[in-house]
């Protein structure tokens, strides 16, 4: 019998969506194949290129365009994420505080209006989505998707919605100026391209719309260090602890950096200018990295 035919994407939904490299726009199919299964697509027409929707969730990047840094954490978050939200709370626990209040402390930064569009790069398993208000409309792209089931099944407990993604923050499946908040929260320290990943947030977020990166500090890695496992994968990139303050483009506008969780992590906030400011980006057919210039 043929499985009920329901489909994954709204029409607005389909309308933010662009190839991740050559940006151009995406068309939904669907087909049903010989056994009868209902499978659906993404189809970028000018470069003869299909993403499939697995289970409801748009596959943008495939394991073997993941290389350097990404592959090793990918590899990390795949194996870990049955266990995330357990050490999440076990870690809030042993630093003395509780899960709520250190995220509270940096996504108060945030600056959401009911029917916001919301973008969390990194959503992980959706762990600060419950936090925020429910009259936004919210999206969370991540690169694995043990991460992204997890976060499915935490909003299902949770009883809130969001659109997920597998996808690579450093080349975003989002058409320019979609979103009016746009926030990352702790993968940005081991990226492979920290300045690609920071400037495809800008280009996704509406002009006038508050960005907030937050990751831990070197103090905030260090209690990790000290973690069997954990340490060995840490300890060797530890100088990426940092705020990617420099990497932000100079024409960004209130640029602030502070710190929270006792130090643990830094929080990293700037806004998009509004008018005429134009950030061309050079769109490309080829495997290849976006490239942008703000000019
Ligand atoms: C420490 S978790 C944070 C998850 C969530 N934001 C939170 O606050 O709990 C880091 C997340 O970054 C994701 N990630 C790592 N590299 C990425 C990349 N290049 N693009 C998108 N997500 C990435 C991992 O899959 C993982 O889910």
């Amino acid at each position: 019998m043929q499985e009920e035919v329901k489909r994954s994407l709204s029409a607005e939904t389909i309308a933010l969506l662009r190839h991740p490299r050559t940006h151009e726009p995406l068309r939904y199919e669907a087909t049903v194949t010989e056994d009868d299964r209902f499978r659906e697509w993404l189809v970028a027409d000018e470069s003869a290129e299909r993403f499939p929707i697995e289970d409801g969730i748009p596959i943008f990047v495939q394991p073997d365009d993941i290389v350097g840094l990404n592959k090793k954490y990918r590899t990390f978050c795949e194996l870990s994420a049955p266990l995330y939200d357990f050490f999440i709370r076990l870690y809030s626990y042993l630093w003395g505080g509780s899960e709520a209040l250190w995220r509270q402390e940096f996504l108060r930064e945030l600056e959401i209006n009911e029917g916001d569009r919301v973008l969390e790069v990194s959503v992980g398993t959706g762990g600060n989505l419950r936090f925020l208000p429910e009259t936004a409309e919210y999206f969370g792209l991540d690169l694995t998707k043990g991460m992204l089931k997890q976060c499915r099944r935490n909003l299902r407990r949770w009883q809130r919605s969001a659109t997920l993604f597998n996808g690579d923050a450093e080349r975003l499946p989002f058409d320019d100026d979609s979103f009016d908040v746009v926030f990352h929260v702790g993968g940005i320290n081991f990226f492979n391209d920290q300045e690609a990943a920071i400037q495809e947030m800008i280009r996704v977020a509406k002009p006038g719309s508050k960005i907030l990166i937050v990751d831990e500090t070197d103090e905030g890695i260090s209690h990790y260090e000290k973690m069997p496992g954990l340490g060995l994968l840490v300890r060797s990139e530890r100088q990426a602890a940092k705020a990617p303050v420099d990497l932000v483009p100079s024409k960004m506008l209130d640029i602030y950096v502070n710190t929270v969780s006792n130090g643990a992590f830094y929080c990293l906030t700037f806004r998009k200018p509004r008018g005429n400011t134009v950030f061309s980006v050079r769109r490309e057919n080829s495997v290849g990295k976006n490239a942008y210039t703000a000019s």
